[in-house]
């Protein structure tokens, strides 16, 4: 979607995943076997923390295989007398005592407490203690992620955290262990089931994106507070996990340019659909080197309403389905999609990576990817086709005063659409534009916002192809 070509010396596409300690696939020592009769020789010994949505349905599963290589041993919750249930298995060891969990002989700690802290100083302490680590935690990953898979790595253990994004989307597992061999250069998807769920409807039904989002507040598709979400802050966190994952490029979330779907109004999807098109929150990460500069990685990033061809797979995700997007330079587009978050779905993400742990014990340091690497530069800038919609007081000599200041920054005209029956003193139309840089766009807005004749601030959304 940037307009250099990627990079075709991607080095390390995948964040580390250091080698899992031998000893949990090992036979496990004489004394160790009489820790629990009901062991299995290479059962991976694991515990809890936190016992909420995602880790009932983790407990529920893990204690459903009676020959599974995942023993279940300890649940750690604050005030745990409230979460003991008689459904699970009598051998587990309830507290609220972190230290009860840290000095245990677990293998891995599976930490679904959410927020930094005080949930990334038990992640840090259970690494240092040589204990493998799985976790949901986007906030913790998004943030930290490079910093403790480094931490992992120096202490012989693993970190994984499948489930960060898109839930029970195999999506992080899929790119790091399905598409090892290739190097990926792109990243795009749909990331946020609350902003898909309101874009969807405002399409489905023409309403305004307040209906849409009160609608999906009393489904209990958005929070009361739906800011994170809308305003891209969400998305642009997972972005940054597959960034690492995927791209292994190693960037902060602030780094990255997010901007709400707030500015989408109904008649955006007219517009979309006579353009053979539709809106979506797209999140986009390229790998980009340019061959004037072939030594500098630069990173294409950003959250964003924009508009997509109706025919395209992501404009198919209808409600709070996610879908992620993998490209490879040799296996091309893999894409992967599903429902993204819920309790069930997201704790079979978690269980898939207590499984990969399980198998992939003893693997030759050889085969572990190298660290992600920082770009030298972070952009959120795409020379691709855009749509601006401009909302003013009807007057003659209005597009000649727009063509005027685009044509001085070398940005052509496509189209002009203008639906009617709008009044003439709030009237609303489209104009689309050849591909152009987005820089060099927004200067052009800059200028063109000092215009006398808005009634709103005129609303630019790019144009991807897919
Ligand atoms: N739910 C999803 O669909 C979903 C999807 C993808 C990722 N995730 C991620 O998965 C993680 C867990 O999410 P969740 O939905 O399961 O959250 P949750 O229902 O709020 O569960 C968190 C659990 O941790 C406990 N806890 C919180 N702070 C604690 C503390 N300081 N000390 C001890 N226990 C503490 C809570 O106890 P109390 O009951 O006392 O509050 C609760 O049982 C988060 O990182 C989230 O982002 C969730």
């Amino acid at each position: 979607m940037a307009k250099s070509r990627p990079s075709k010396r991607a080095s390390s596409k995948s964040i580390s995943r250091p080698r899992a300690k031998s000893r949990s696939n090992a036979a496990p020592a004489g004394g160790k076997a009489a820790v629990s009769r009901n062991r299995q020789p290479a059962q991976l010994r694991v515990a809890l923390l936190g016992f909420g949505t995602v880790g009932k349905s983790v407990a529920k599963i893990l204690c459903q295989e009676s020959d599974s290589p995942l023993l279940l041993t300890h649940i750690f919750n604050r005030d745990v007398r409230r979460k003991k249930t008689a459904s699970l298995p009598k051998r587990i060891r309830w507290t609220e005592r972190i230290e009860d969990v840290l000095a245990s002989d677990v293998d891995v700690i599976v930490e679904l407490i959410g927020g930094l802290d005080p949930a990334g100083d038990w992640v840090r302490r259970a690494l240092r203690a040589g204990k493998s680590v799985v976790t949901a935690n986007k906030l913790l990953i998004s943030e930290c992620g490079p910093e403790l898979v480094d931490l992992a790595r120096s202490a012989g253990v693993r970190l994984e955290f499948g489930a960060s994004v898109a839930g029970g989307i195999p999506a992080i597992i899929g790119i790091q262990e399905g598409l090892a061999g290739d190097k990926l250069y792109r990243i795009a998807g749909i990331l946020n089931g609350t902003c898909n769920y309101i874009l969807t409807r405002m399409e489905a039904i023409g309403s305004s994106f307040q209906a849409a989002l009160k609608e999906a507040q009393e489904l209990g598709f958005a929070e009361a507070d739906p800011s994170a979400d809308v305003d891209g802050i969400d998305a642009r966190a997972k972005l940054v996990i597959l960034a690492q994952a995927g791209l292994g490029l190693r960037v902060r979330a602030e780094q990255i340019l997010a901007r709400p779907i707030t500015t989408i109004a109904s008649v955006d999807f007219m517009y979309a659909r006579d353009l053979d098109c539709t809106i979506r929150q797209i999140s986009l990460a390229e790998r980009v080197v340019s061959p004037e500069t072939p030594n500098r990685v630069r990173l294409a990033g950003a959250v964003q309403p924009a508009l997509l061809p109706s025919d395209s797979l992501m404009a198919h995700a209808q409600g709070s389905q996610n879908i992620v997007t993998a490209f490879g330079e040799y296996s091309g587009r893999t894409v992967f999609s599903g429902y993204g978050a819920g309790g069930d779905p997201t704790a079979v993400a978690v269980v898939s990576d207590l499984y990969a742990i399980a198998r992939s014990t003893g693997a030759p340091p050889g085969a572990l990817p190298k660290p992600a690497q920082v770009p030298d530069e972070i952009t959120g800038d795409f020379t691709v086709p855009h749509y601006l919609r401009f909302v003013v007081k009807d007057r003659p000599g209005i597009v000649a005063a727009l063509a005027t200041i685009l044509a001085k920054y070398g940005i052509s005209i496509d189209a002009l659409l203008q639906k009617p029956g709008f009044p003439h003193s709030a009237l609303s139309f489209v104009m689309t534009l050849e591909s152009c840089d987005s820089a060099e766009l927004n200067r052009a807005l800059a200028e063109i916002a000092q215009l006398d004749f808005h009634v709103e601030p005129p609303l630019c959304l790019p144009i991807f192809s897919e």
